[in-house]
């Protein structure tokens, strides 16, 4: 059987996301923004194809670097796909971050090839979080610029982020946070980067953290100046919030802790050198 043009496939494709059915702008099919160039459109049909996802509905957020959206699998099960704009602007920001991470220091190139390992960046980093049972939304699948993961929320709407909620314990909540900083130094071997009310959603009075693309391992050279700040972000939000704060030395104490002889100890060498996974 010959392989579907690509007016077959995009008219399957105008079926199964929303947004085509009404932006259709001559050839290039593109809504607001460049989110659905035709690389990308090709990205999303190979998900479906996979039988990953069924439909894309509307977007939750639209941001600068790329746009989430709200889709759904065969079971009409809720899904978010993170699918990052392949702009000169995304490049700028991400190159930094590729190109410091020995994770990824093979990438060479054109845009496209940091924009592709800024979305592997963030895929793994959510593996490694996810694997370390730290509560992360379960990364489904990455290819290119998309990222397809769990998605955090209800039937009604999104989870909110921590900013727009009101808290019934904060230092509660507060308390799980530190863990994940904590968890996620000493499991993961990972250092968000940029942890703030904003990258934390609220789901059913728990915090799940979400945007881990610029998060580095803990052997970076910078990593521990990542943990302060992200320390020092937490506890200004929570302190405002009317949190009892912990001192942030006392919190890089146990991240810096020596290991009990219990305690696992994970190996994640394997993970240091760049490897060609995209999908
Ligand atoms: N897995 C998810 N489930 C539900 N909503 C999500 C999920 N991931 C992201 N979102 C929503 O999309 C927003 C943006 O996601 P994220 O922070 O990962 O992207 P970003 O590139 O940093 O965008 P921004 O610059 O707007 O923060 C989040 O604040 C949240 O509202
Ligand atoms: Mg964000």
């Amino acid at each position: 059987m010959p392989a579907p043009s690509y007016e077959e496939q995009y008219a399957y494709l105008e079926k199964r996301i929303d947004a085509l059915k009404t932006t259709r702008t001559g050839d290039e099919h593109q809504t607001e923004g460049e989110v659905f160039d035709r690389k990308t459109l090709m990205t999303i049909y190979d998900f479906m194809k996979r039988g990953l996802i069924d439909k894309v509905h509307y977007p939750i957020s639209t941001g600068k670097e790329g746009n989430v959206f709200y889709a759904t699998d065969e079971d009409g099960d809720p899904l978010a796909l993170k699918i990052y704009r392949t702009s000169t602007s995304t490049f700028k920001k991400v190159a930094k971050y590729v190109e410091g991470d020995p994770r990824f220091k093979g990438t060479t190139g054109n845009r496209w090839k940091f924009i592709y390992a800024w979305a592997a960046k963030e895929f793994r980093n959510l593996q490694r979080y996810y694997d370390s049972e730290l509560p992360v939304p379960e990364p489904i699948a990455n290819s290119q610029n998309c990222l397809l993961m769990e998605y955090i929320g209800d039937e009604t709407s999104p989870a909110p982020q921590l900013r727009s909620v009101e808290l019934d314990d904060p230092t509660d909540t507060y308390d799980e946070v530190v863990s994940f900083i904590i968890d996620g130094w000493r499991d993961a071997h990972l250092v968000h980067g940029d942890l703030s009310e904003y990258n934390i959603l609220m789901e059913d009075g728990e915090p799940v953290v979400i945007d881990v693309g610029q998060a580095m391992t803990a052997d970076f050279f910078n990593a521990k100046e990542l943990l302060d700040r992200d320390i020092a972000n937490i506890n200004r939000f929570f302190k405002n919030r009317g949190a009892d704060v912990v001192d942030p030395e006392k919190i890089k104490e146990e991240c810096f802790a020596p290991e009990d002889d219990d305690e696992e100890d994970e190996d994640y060498e394997d993970d240091d050198e760049e490897e060609d996974d995209e999908e």
